[in-house]
């Protein structure tokens, strides 16, 4: 049976809608003209970043849809996250001040810690191991609930944090992370942390839910669109892979965040709310094989607090 997975609620009473369209590696430009078709289409979630570089672009670009009238401030929902390099307390609110003067918002919806690992100030060489700092986040969370408490970031949250850190962050919290927001897709299912996140009423948010397909910076994209079994369920369905991709994520109870700047991906990307993987089906995706395309190996160095890949993600598999 088809059903509707518009949003999904979070602990704060607010609905994230369950699709955004992601910005990782969105070329500069072409988000001027991806996000204006974007919100045409439907659209009413972005995910942004000051690291991708982009929050200036996509300011002017909601400025102008504000102030034509083709979409209200209230009726979307923006997120964002701080760089590791604004982990002390003190730059945690200078940093979301800065996004905001870029996106020209006076709010965000949702404010992430983007990964539990600090760096020097101003630093910009995120492969300089010399830039790495020992992490504080119970400090740095605090900072967050400053900004939380102000208004300025109506939900707050992190980004690629494990079981163990997320409960460890939970033990010191005042307000409760809303949502992980971390890399999931068929290959990448995370059960565990999904029914662990689900326990502690935190919502997983998806990023990379087609496996960075085509992504070569940092690191090499999955092959997750090329798996059959996406392509056999697809033609079931009369659904490309991609959005079979999507709609398993949505039935399995979380938002995903597709990047596309091509108006017809966007569109496509769009078309998972009114059908749905049958349960015969559903359960072919016991069968893919499961590996991490985003390992965070840049994040890993024999001197740092994560001396190896498997003590970054805390051996969770
Ligand atoms: P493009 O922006 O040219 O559409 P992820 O969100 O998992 O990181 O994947 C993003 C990558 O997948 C980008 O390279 C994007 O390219 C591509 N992509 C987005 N939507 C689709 C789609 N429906 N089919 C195939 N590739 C897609």
């Amino acid at each position: 049976m088809a059903y509707q997975i518009s949003s999904f609620p979070l602990n704060t009473g607010a609905n994230i809608p369950s699709l955004g369209l992601g910005t990782w590696q969105a070329t500069e430009g072409l988000l001027t003209n991806a996000i204006p078709a974007a919100l045409k289409i439907g659209y009413r979630h972005i995910d942004c970043s000051p690291v991708y570089g982009n929050e200036k672009e996509i300011g002017s670009v909601l400025k102008k849809l504000f102030e034509e009238g083709v979409v209200k401030r209230e009726d979307l929902w923006i997120t964002s996250k701080l760089w590791c390099t604004d982990h002390a307390p003190e730059d945690v609110p200078k940093a979301l001040d800065r996004t905001l003067k870029d996106l020209q918002l006076d709010y965000l919806d949702l404010y992430l810690i983007h990964w539990p690992v600090r760096m020097k100030h101003g630093s910009t060489d995120f492969f300089d191991p010399e830039n790495l700092v020992t992490p504080d986040i119970p400090s740095t969370w605090r900072a967050m609930e400053a900004l939380f408490d102000s208004g300025k970031a109506r939900a707050i949250g992190v980004s690629n944090f494990t079981m163990k850190k997320l409960g460890d962050l939970l033990e010191v919290a005042r307000v409760p992370p809303s949502v992980n927001q971390v890399e999931c897709h068929p290959s990448w299912q995370q059960d565990k942390l999904r029914e662990y996140c689900k326990s502690k009423g935190v919502h997983l948010s998806g990023y990379s839910p087609l496996g960075s397909f085509g992504t070569t910076f940092m690191f090499k994209g999955g092959d997750v669109l090329e798996n059959p079994i996406l392509k056999e369920i697809g033609d079931k369905v009369g659904k490309t892979p991609a959005q079979v991709a999507l709609r398993w994520g949505l039935q399995m109870g979380h938002s995903v965040l597709p990047k596309s700047t091509s108006e017809s991906r966007i569109k496509e990307n769009f078309d998972i709310f009114d059908w749905s993987i049958p349960d015969d089906l559903f359960a072919k995706f016991s069968e893919f094989h499961q590996e991490r395309v985003i390992k965070g190996e840049f994040f890993v160095n024999e001197n740092y607090v994560y001396r190896t890949v498997e003590e970054f993600w805390d051996g969770e598999t």
